[in-house]
């Protein structure tokens, strides 16, 4: 990983290259196309979402420069993507949803490409064997269009607001903004230069990597997340922004970012972070990250998500709760992620469920009480036919994902003891930090941890639509 200097420098010297070169890329012809059998596949290999993410090729870092002009919504983009081939490479993808590409290069040696959809096929100047590092470096520019979906997903993405733009991206919309291996299953350390007009601030994940500069009327903002991070947790959120800075009780950054319609909760939701993310890193083990944090915006979504480090919370005064439920995500979901979304319980049930142990340990009801109350549900309620174990790609973000993945924790804890079960809760954070888990991972933990056959309560809670008998 180059200094934060190297990374700026070298983005200019793209830029640079990129402009002097003639744009072969958008007239790419087919017959260009070298055998299929080297080339990487167009998804990772997630069944439920086939064309996110792309095979063949792991990225290890993202340097995004980006500019942009709220006035007129236009991004001007450069990045560049280090990655390993895990396969012989003729042509490989990327994910980007809209703009117009300025230029591909791979290795600094121009590169052709084809779009279709949201797949950007590159093809090298020649194939790139398998094990090798390369990098590629792509220049956009355009109108960012955040992704509209049906499938109860609603608007996510780069979205614009009064001010600039509010960017939270998961499962899918890192691609309304940078091109990118768009899927949790690959990881990669990211560097931003984000360039907006003079009194705006700009807000990636990670730390601050330098002063912002000013100069002709612009602010550039450089960011580094150093750790690794999934596409869907970046974020570039840009507008007016009040901001509190310091360190929590522990000793951990924190910076809190609100826009000035919330500026009476700046304080308050700088407080609670702290005290939030210093109680977690006690209940689950050290804090993942270099930097805790969050963002208010005014963009009236109604909705929070966990990004990296900043936590962004749409148009609301966050409460206790969901700010403990962010935090939660900086260790369910950012330090452990997904391999496939049919595991989203793993994030939300885990996320959900510190919601219920923050109200316990703030004496405002027992998780037990919690439990109680989701379980009086009803028979019909739609969670009993829904199984949380097994997320689905057209109701992805389902309640029982979240209320009955806490249940099943719950059930799990009653079952274990509290001595096992908040074992469990360190020693998987212990041994997967950074790294990417599954259910099945989970589940064989869990009995390994209390030594108690676990099958029948897992199944029942998370793999039966139906309501689990009391005993469960
Ligand atoms: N993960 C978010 C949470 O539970 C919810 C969410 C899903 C979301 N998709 C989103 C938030 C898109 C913002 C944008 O906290
Ligand atoms: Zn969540």
């Amino acid at each position: 990983m180059g200094s934060i200097r190297r990374t700026a420098v070298s983005l200019t010297v793209l830029l640079a290259v990129l402009a002097c070169s003639p744009s072969n890329g958008s007239a790419a012809p087919t017959s260009a196309r070298p055998a299929a059998g080297d080339a990487g596949a167009p998804g990772i290999g997630d069944a439920d979402f086939p064309l996110d993410g792309n095979g063949g090729y792991d990225v290890a870092h993202y340097g995004l420069r980006l500019d942009y002009d709220p006035r007129k919504r236009h991004l001007n983009g450069a990045a560049a993507i280090q990655a390993r081939a895990t396969q012989r490479l003729s042509q490989f993808n990327l994910d980007l949803s809209g703009f117009d590409i300025g230029g591909v290069s791979v290795d600094d040696r121009e590169a052709t490409y084809s779009r279709s959809g949201d797949e950007l096929t590159v093809i090298p100047a020649a194939p790139v064997a398998e094990g090798d590092r390369f990098t590629v470096k792509i220049t956009y520019s355009g109108t960012p269009r955040p992704v509209k979906n049906a499938a109860n997903l609603g608007t996510y993405g780069w979205i614009p607001t009064s001010d600039g733009a509010f960017v939270t991206c998961e499962p899918n919309g890192a691609r309304t903004w940078f091109p990118a291996n768009d899927h949790p299953a690959d990881k990669a350390r990211f560097d931003f230069e984000i360039t907006v007009p003079r009194g705006l601030t700009a807000l990636a994940n990670g730390e601050l990597a330098g002063k912002p500069e000013t100069s002709g009327g612009k602010t550039t903002f450089t960011w580094r997340e150093r750790h690794p991070m999934v596409t869907y947790l970046a974020t570039a959120t840009l507008g007016r922004f009040e901001l509190r800075q310091g360190k929590t009780a522990a000793g951990l950054q924190n910076l809190v970012a609100v826009d000035p319609e919330f500026r009476s909760s700046l304080e308050r939701v700088y407080t609670t972070t702290g005290a939030i993310t210093d109680y977690w890193s006690t209940v689950f083990g050290a804090y993942p990250f270099s930097s805790t944090g969050g963002v208010v915006d005014n963009f009236p979504t109604g909705y929070a998500l966990e990004n990296q480090t900043k936590p962004m919370y749409g148009g609301f005064d966050p409460g206790e709760s969901i700010i403990a439920h962010e935090l939660a995500h900086q260790w369910f979901g950012n330090s452990l992620s997904i391999k496939r979304w049919r595991d989203l319980w793993l994030n939300e049930g885990f996320a959900t469920y510190a919601e219920w142990l923050w109200s316990e340990h703030t004496g405002k009801g027992r998780a037990q009480e919690t439990f109680d109350t989701a379980y009086a549900r009803g028979a019909d309620d739609p969670i009993w036919s829904y199984p949380p174990g097994r997320a689905r790609p057209t109701d992805l973000f389902n309640e029982s994902i979240y209320t009955r993945g806490a249940m099943t924790l719950h059930a799990l804890r009653v079952a274990i003891g509290d001595p096992a079960f908040f074992r469990l809760l360190k020693e998987w954070n212990a041994q997967h930090r950074y790294e990417h888990v599954t259910t099945a991972q989970f589940i064989a933990l869990a009995e390994k941890v209390s030594g108690k056959q676990l099958d029948n309560l897992f199944d029942t809670w998370l793999f039966q639509p139906r309501r689990p008998p009391a005993s469960s």
